[in-house]
């Protein structure tokens, strides 16, 4: 199977005006899809009608909540693959705000899948997962099989909407599979604050020709996937019934200390500084340290591999904040 058998195909994507959701849906109708996407719009979160822009003859939005368990039910009808990115992505809001982020991350989560169970038992579902459920890694890399000590209250809500997926797969039949995704970048993400991203903050930043915050020592070692590798692997992730029942890191054979991350930004950009400081005193306890992942498992199942080096996925997403970035302030 190919990437064209999502030619005609009706999807649903949660989430879908946010970062990764939005260019999910870009690439899916371009393949021909129908494709309806579902998204809240709350400000503070990472929706935005400028990501589809240019498509908004070809992709159905519903602005509607999945906390929402009635739209859930009638909006999952009649879907062949259903991709689930609807997420609080803040860790910082979860810790302020837990009972949100339970309704959102873990409630709606069992709404989902209660409308798949009752309406549409053959559709196949991608849950879009994070490494922030590892918590601070006790090693490195990071493979599937590492203990989930989540640092914060949103790493707890995405573990469990994160098993809901697999446990409706392995008791229901309804075919999941769960991907943990690393920090994830490129055209479309929220560069307004450091609500998804720190590395959004230091786009905007850059291009407004302010210094650009490094928080802690630097020396953090991190993965970054451009959003293009993200979504491939969500497609190829629905295709395969390999895939089905199982969870899967994605990665990258690049890592980086932030530092050195600040500085790639800076001289693919062309100018620029940073500077590096204290960790602001909320952020501290629930920092990860040190992440990178292993992610041999989804290269042997499926044969995913991220395609974009680190510096051309960042020339990309430069340029095209360099066009559109009135769009994200
Ligand atoms: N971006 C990353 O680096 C990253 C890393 C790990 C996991 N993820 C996961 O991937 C998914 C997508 O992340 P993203 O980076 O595109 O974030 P995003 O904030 O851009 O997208 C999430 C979308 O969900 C929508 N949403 C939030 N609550 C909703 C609700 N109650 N009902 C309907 N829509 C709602 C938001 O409006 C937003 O458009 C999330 O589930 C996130 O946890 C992202």
């Amino acid at each position: 199977m190919g990437f064209q058998d999502f030619a005609g195909k009706n999807i649903l994507i949660t989430g879908g005006v946010g970062f990764i959701g939005s260019n999910l849906a870009r690439t899916l109708a371009d393949l021909g899809a129908r494709v309806t996407v579902v998204d809240s719009l709350i400000p503070e979160y990472g929706g935005n009608l400028f990501n589809l822009k240019g498509y908004e003859s070809r992709i159905r939005i519903n602005i509607a909540d999945i906390r929402d368990e009635f739209s859930m039910a009638h909006l999952v009808q009649g879907q062949d693959y259903l991709f689930n990115l609807a997420g609080q992505t803040s860790h910082l809001d979860s810790m302020k705000n837990p009972f949100v982020d339970l309704d959102i991350n873990c409630r709606s989560q069992l709404f989902i899948l209660e409308a798949c169970k009752k309406h549409n038992p053959s559709v196949k579902v991608i849950y879009a997962s994070t490494r922030q459920i590892y918590g601070k890694p006790d090693f490195l890399p990071v493979h599937e099989g590492h203990l989930l000590h989540p640092t914060d209250v949103n790493g707890i809500n995405k573990m469990a909407g994160e098993w809901y997926h697999i446990l409706y797969n392995n008791v229901y039949g309804i075919r999941t599979c769960a991907l943990r995704l690393t920090n994830t970048f490129g055209p479309r993400m929220r560069v307004k604050d450091a609500r998804q991203t720190f590395l959004g903050i230091w786009i905007r930043n850059l291009l407004q020709g302010k210094t650009v915050e490094v928080w802690g020592d630097g020396l953090q070692i991190r993965d970054f996937n451009y959003v293009d590798d993200v979504v491939e692997a969500m497609l190829m992730a629905a295709l395969s019934e390999k895939s089905n029942g199982r969870i899967f890191n994605l990665g990258s054979p690049e890592h980086v200390s932030l530092i050195d991350l600040a500085a790639l930004v800076i001289r693919v950009h062309g100018k620029g500084a940073y500077q590096v400081i204290p960790f602001p005193e909320d952020r501290k306890p629930i920092d990860i340290g040190d992440y990178f992942a292993d992610y041999s498992k989804i290269r042997n199942a499926l044969h995913w591999n991220p395609r974009l080096s680190l510096e051309e996925g960042l020339s990309r997403t430069l340029q095209y904040y360099y066009g559109f970035i009135d769009h994200y302030l």
